[in-house]
C-alpha cells in the first residue's frame, strides 16, 4: 500500500467514525445491514469472499441459459435503430408464447386427471402470461410509421401471421383452423407440431368432457365431434353453465373452473385487441406484409371467442 492509500484509508476511518455517530439510529433500519459491507463512502459493494466467481469449471448464468445463443440472435438486416426494438420485442413476445403454450399443455393434463387445483394454478399463471405480453404493446407503440417504414420492407413477407407458437395458443385454447397450417408447409416440424394439435382435443373441449363427468346431459354429437374443426356453440354445454352459475355453492370448482376461462379470455382478447391497434397506429390501413388486408383482417379475430358459452350465460342469469 502506498502512502498516498494510506492517508486514503485514515481518512476513510474517521471519516467513518463521525458519520457512525451522526448515522447511528440507521443500525436499528431493518433495510440497513450493516454485516454485509455496504460501502457507504464510495457507494460501491465489495464482493462477499462467498460470492463464486471461477467458472473455468463450473455451469455459469450464461451457460445455464444459453445466453450466448439468445443474444447472439438480434441480426437487424438494415442499420436502422429501431429495427432492434421491432426484433426484441417480437422474440420476447415468442418466448413468452412458448411458455403459454407449455403452461396450457399441462392445464389439459390436469383437467382430464380431474385434477382442478393444479389447472387453476397454471391457469392464472396463462393469464399473467397474456397481460405481460399486453403491456409489451406500450413500448412498441413508441415506434413511429416512419421510423417502421424505414425497415419494414426489408421484412419481405415474413409476418407475425406465421407464428408456429401463437398458433399453437389457438388449437390449444380451441380455435382450430386448417388452413392456418398452410402457412408453416416450409417448415416441416412446425407443420406436424400444429396439425397434431389441431386433431387434439383443446382446453375447452376436456373442460367439457369434465362437466360430463360431473354428470351434466352434454350432447353426443358435440362428444363425438370432429375436434379440428372450429368449435361451435352448443345449447347442452350452456345448460350446464347455467345450472353452475346458478349453484355456485354446489359446483364450486366448475364455477371457478369457468371463470378462471374467462379471465384467459379476456386477457387474449386484449392482446389481440393491442395489436390490432397498434398495428393502426404504426402502418394505418397497409397491408400487412404477410399479405392480410392488414387492421380489417384483424380485427375479424376480434369476433372469436374460446368459450362462447361462458359469455352468452351471463345474459340468461
Ligand atoms: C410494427 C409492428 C407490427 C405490425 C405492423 C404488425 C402487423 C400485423 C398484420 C398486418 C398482421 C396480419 C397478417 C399480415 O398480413 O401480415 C399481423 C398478424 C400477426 N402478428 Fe403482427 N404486427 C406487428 C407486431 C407484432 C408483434 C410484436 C407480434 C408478437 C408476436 C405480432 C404477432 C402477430 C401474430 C401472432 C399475428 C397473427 C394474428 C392472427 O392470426 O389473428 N405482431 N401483424
Amino acid at each position: 500500500m502506498t502512502n498516498g492509500e494510506n492517508q486514503k484509508t485514515g481518512s476513510k476511518k474517521q471519516a467513518n467514525k463521525q458519520k457512525k455517530s451522526t448515522t447511528e439510529p440507521l443500525s436499528n433500519c431493518p433495510f440497513h445491514d450493516s454485516a454485509n459491507n455496504v460501502n457507504a463512502d464510495d457507494n460501491t459493494r465489495p464482493l462477499e469472499s462467498g460470492i463464486h466467481q471461477d467458472f473455468n469449471d463450473e455451469m455459469s448464468y450464461g451457460d445455464y441459459l444459453r445466453l450466448e445463443q439468445v443474444l447472439s440472435a438480434q441480426q437487424p438486416l438494415t442499420s436502422e435503430h429501431d429495427e432492434m426494438l421491432f426484433i426484441i420485442i417480437h422474440q420476447t413476445s415468442e418466448l413468452w408464447l412458448k411458455l403459454a403454450g407449455h403452461e396450457l399443455q399441462s392445464a389439459i393434463g390436469f383437467i382430464q386427471a380431474e385434477n382442478f387445483g393444479p389447472a387453476f394454478k397454471v391457469i392464472a399463471r396463462v393469464k399473467q402470461i397474456f397481460m405481460q405480453l399486453t403491456q409489451s404493446w406500450n413500448i412498441l407503440a413508441t415506434l413511429t410509421p416512419s421510423d417502421y417504414l424505414k425497415f419494414r420492407d426489408d421484412l419481405g413477407r415474413s409476418s407475425g401471421f406465421q407464428s408456429c407458437g401463437y398458433r399453437k395458443l389457438e388449437f390449444l385454447l380451441g380455435n382450430k383452423n386448417a388452413a392456418m397450417l398452410n402457412v408453416h408447409q416450409a417448415n416441416s416440424s412446425a407443420y406436424q407440431e400444429l396439425s397434431n394439435l389441431l386433431r387434439k382435443n383443446s382446453l375447452y373441449d376436456e373442460v367439457i368432457i369434465a362437466l360430463t363427468k360431473a354428470g351434466f346431459p352434454i350432447d353426443n354429437t358435440l362428444l363425438q365431434r370432429d375436434v379440428s374443426q372450429a368449435y361451435q356453440r352448443n345449447d347442452s354445454v350452456l345448460d350446464a353453465w347455467l345450472s353452475v352459475y346458478r349453484k355456485p355453492e354446489q359446483y364450486f370448482e366448475l364455477y371457478e373452473l369457468a371463470e378462471k376461462l374467462v379471465d384467459i379470455e379476456d386477457a387474449f382478447q386484449q392482446w389481440r385487441f393491442k395489436h390490432m391497434y397498434t398495428v393502426q397506429r404504426i402502418i394505418g390501413y397497409k397491408k400487412g406484409t404477410g399479405g392480410s388486408s392488414g387492421v380489417g383482417f384483424l380485427k375479424k379475430a376480434l369476433d372469436i371467442s374460446f368459450f362462447p358459452e361462458l359469455f352468452e350465460v351471463r345474459t340468461h342469469l
